[in-house]
């Protein structure tokens, strides 16, 4: 079976790719340094040329509220089409936990990205996540301010991203569920814990601050916003085994 990764070369892309490589599965890693720009158009018709399986694994270069949907919106309006041409069966894409319990930029572009799978007639299935366990260091960044990091006190479980691939490659050679699948990581805590164990074990000298009304990316979040509700997957690679493994 051809399976075409867009973003095949990111942190989560590269990762499938391999996995689904290692099944035997023909398996294009597509991205703009292959000649595959979803923005641009360049090489996406010719990428899904005899393809059954499409996961999107793209991200944005920018994270700015108004970059950020724009690619979104674009590279769906770009890709969904050429998919529906070459008769794809399957179109699996990544999207985040509470995308819709909370309001920022990068949220509200991952829904208008969702909105334009579930229009496009392609079988689908969007696998939602949480945070990745890579990312901390990013979260502890933009909630910095100097040497201070404030975060809330609403739950978190953060998944690692070799289990974010796993799932990844096991949905994608399933058939659509034409629907939403949650996947959360092994370990739910209050964030700013989750955060200040993560800044102790990489040796960053950042304090974190519990703030109830400290913003995630500039959105108000509740108790719950960013955990699954209902029936979730989850990864086997929890915080410390996770900082282990970054380790060795
Ligand atoms: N970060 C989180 O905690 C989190 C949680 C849940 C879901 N997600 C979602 O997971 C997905 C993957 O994230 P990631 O961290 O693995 O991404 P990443 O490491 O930043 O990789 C991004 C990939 O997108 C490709 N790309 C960029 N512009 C493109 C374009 N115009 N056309 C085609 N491909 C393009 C890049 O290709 P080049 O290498 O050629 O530049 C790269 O392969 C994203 O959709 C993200 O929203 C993230």
């Amino acid at each position: 079976m051809k399976i075409v990764v867009i973003g095949g070369t990111g942190l989560i892309g590269s990762k499938t790719v391999a996995i689904l490589r290692k099944g035997g599965d023909e398996v294009v890693a597509a991205s703009p340094k292959s000649g595959v720009n979803t923005i641009t158009g360049e090489g996406t018709k010719e990428a899904m040329a005899g393809a059954q399986v499409v996961i999107d694994l793209a991200n944005s270069p920018s994270f700015e509220d108004k970059a950020v949907l724009e690619f979104f919106e674009t590279s769906g309006r770009n890709l969904l089409p050429a998919e529906a041409a070459s008769g794809v069966r399957h179109h699996v894409a990544l999207s985040i936990v509470g995308i819709d319990r909370s309001d920022n930029g990068y949220f509200r572009a991952k829904a208008a990205q969702e909105k334009l799978i579930k229009a496009s007639g392609i079988p689908y299935t969007i696998i939602r996540a949480t945070q990745f366990l890579e990312f901390l260091g990013g979260i502890a960044d933009s909630s910095a301010d100097g040497n201070i990091v404030r975060l809330p006190p609403v739950l978190f479980q953060p998944i690692a991203a070799d289990d974010v691939a796993a799932v990844v490659a096991e949905v994608a050679l399933a058939a659509p569920r034409n629907g939403i699948v949650e996947i959360a990581g092994p370990e739910r805590a209050p964030f700013n814990e989750l955060v200040a164990r993560y800044l102790k074990a990489v040796g960053d000298p950042r304090q974190v601050v519990c703030d109830p009304e400290a913003r995630y990316f500039g959105g108000r979040v509740e108790e719950r916003s960013l955990v699954p509700l209902g029936e979730a997957r989850l990864g086997r690679i929890g915080l410390d085994e996770w900082l282990r493994r970054s380790k060795a």
